[in-house]
């Protein structure tokens, strides 16, 4: 993950959860961004500022007097050079004055002084959590344009059981991610993307499937999101985690993945279909699991429908991709024009399946060819999606 040069002030609460902060920090920082931690009073007593300090290289603000010194405006310095404001964890005590708008420390006063975006991650007691008084602060900043991530439940530190728990570190970074990427290239438009590969039932227990992990297809729908892109995952038996804020509908079958996909493209601006999706299916899967009958055994496979051929719709940027074992190119250019795609990913079955890297030729309509690689799959991704981004701009 790049954040490399965006500007994030972190506030850290008085929470016994602050400690997971540290770890929010570091991740922050090796992703490139400069942090500015500013903690509340009561934030101090569980990590001292030296570890924040440590972590971040930078000043760690504890005092609103503390910025005055050789500069006029100290105490609206942090909020003036902010790109985004992540409160984590926030306490019961925070969320009810940054409701209120009260700035009588540092971090009330970045945050009054600063339009720049808010996420906040709250931590604390499940009672504290979900008393109205609680619910009605998370409102109003809700409805003020903050970014509140739900607590997880589990285990608090009191011991109690109940939601509450900050939740892990990769989940406060998506989020971050996230509403960093709001005001990218594809801000305001719908991206379907397809991921993983598709699973077609002989019996019960056994199915016919492909090797696909899903890997590309996620990483385009982190690229899409880091664009500002609202995404739906249509989602074939992956297990990796999902870009935060992306929507993910699981299908299992060809048949539901052209559902899903179709369903998902009445309103989109992009399809982009990385998932391997079965070109046939059983015709009759059998009811009861298949037994040995000791003469072998043949099963009637039936075609199963295209599912980017079969969506079109005005507008809709429609992107492909050709894995091939020969004749890339020339296979890759016929499925474009029987798809009508709006640009193909052409790449090397054999070599792609399973690695890494990637290496790939994105081929259009008009005749043009860009290769990309080898690179980390993230990064072909990112390149995918600059494309996209180009034809989005275009249209
Ligand atoms: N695709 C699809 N629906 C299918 C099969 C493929 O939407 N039933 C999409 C894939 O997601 C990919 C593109 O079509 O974006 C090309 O897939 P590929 O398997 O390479 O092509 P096929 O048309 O299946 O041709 P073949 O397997 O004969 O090479």
């Amino acid at each position: 993950m790049s954040l490399r040069g965006r500007r994030v002030v972190l506030g850290v609460c008085g929470s016994i959860a602050a400690y997971k902060v540290v770890q929010v920090a570091r991740d922050l920082t090796l992703a490139g961004a400069e942090v500015n931690v500013v903690m509340t009073e009561s934030a101090t007593r569980f990590v001292t500022p030296l570890t924040f300090h440590a972590i971040t290289g930078r000043e760690v603000v504890t005092d609103a007097w503390q910025g005055w010194m050789g500069h006029p405006e100290g105490h609206v310095a942090l909020a003036d050079r902010a790109e985004l404001i992540l409160v984590a964890p926030a306490s019961a005590q925070t969320l009810a004055r940054l409701a209120l708008g009260l700035c009588d420390d540092m971090l009330g006063l970045t945050v009054l002084a600063s339009d720049a975006p808010l996420v906040i991650a709250p931590a604390m007691h499940h009672r504290m959590w979900n008393h109205p008084a609680t619910r009605a602060h998370v409102a109003a900043l809700r409805e003020r344009g903050a970014t509140v991530i739900q607590p997880d439940t589990g285990l608090l530190a009191s011991g109690a059981v109940g939601e509450g728990r900050l939740p892990e570190p990769p989940e406060i970074l998506g989020a971050v991610r996230w509403r960093l990427g709001r005001r990218g290239r594809l801000a305001g438009k719908r991206v379907v993307v397809t991921a993983g590969g598709t699973r077609e039932p002989l019996d019960p227990v056994r199915y016919l499937g492909n090797r696909s992990s899903g890997r590309m297809g996620y990483a385009l729908a982190q690229a899409a999101t880091d664009e500002g892109g609202d995404v739906t995952i249509v989602s074939a038996n992956v297990s990796l985690p999902e870009p935060w804020g992306a929507e993910v509908r699981r299908v299992g079958t060809a048949e539901e993945m052209l559902r899903a996909t179709r369903e998902a493209c009445e309103r989109a601006d992009v399809l982009i279909m990385a998932a391997a999706v079965a070109d046939y299916r059983p015709e009759s899967p059998s009811d009861a699991k298949i037994k040995k009958s000791g003469e072998g055994l043949s099963i009637r496979l039936v075609e199963t429908e295209d599912v980017v051929a079969s969506i079109d719709r005005p507008g809709l940027i429609k992107v492909g991709f050709a894995a091939e074992t020969h004749d890339l190119e020339t296979n890759a250019r016929a499925k474009m024009a029987k798809k009508r795609l709006s640009l193909i990913v052409a790449n090397d079955a054999a070599a792609t399946i399973g690695a890494e890297d990637a290496c790939v030729a994105l081929l259009y309509p008009d005749g043009r060819r860009e290769e990309h690689g080898p690179l980390p799959k993230a990064e072909i991704a990112e390149r995918i999606v600059e494309a996209v981004c180009r034809l989005a701009g275009q249209s």
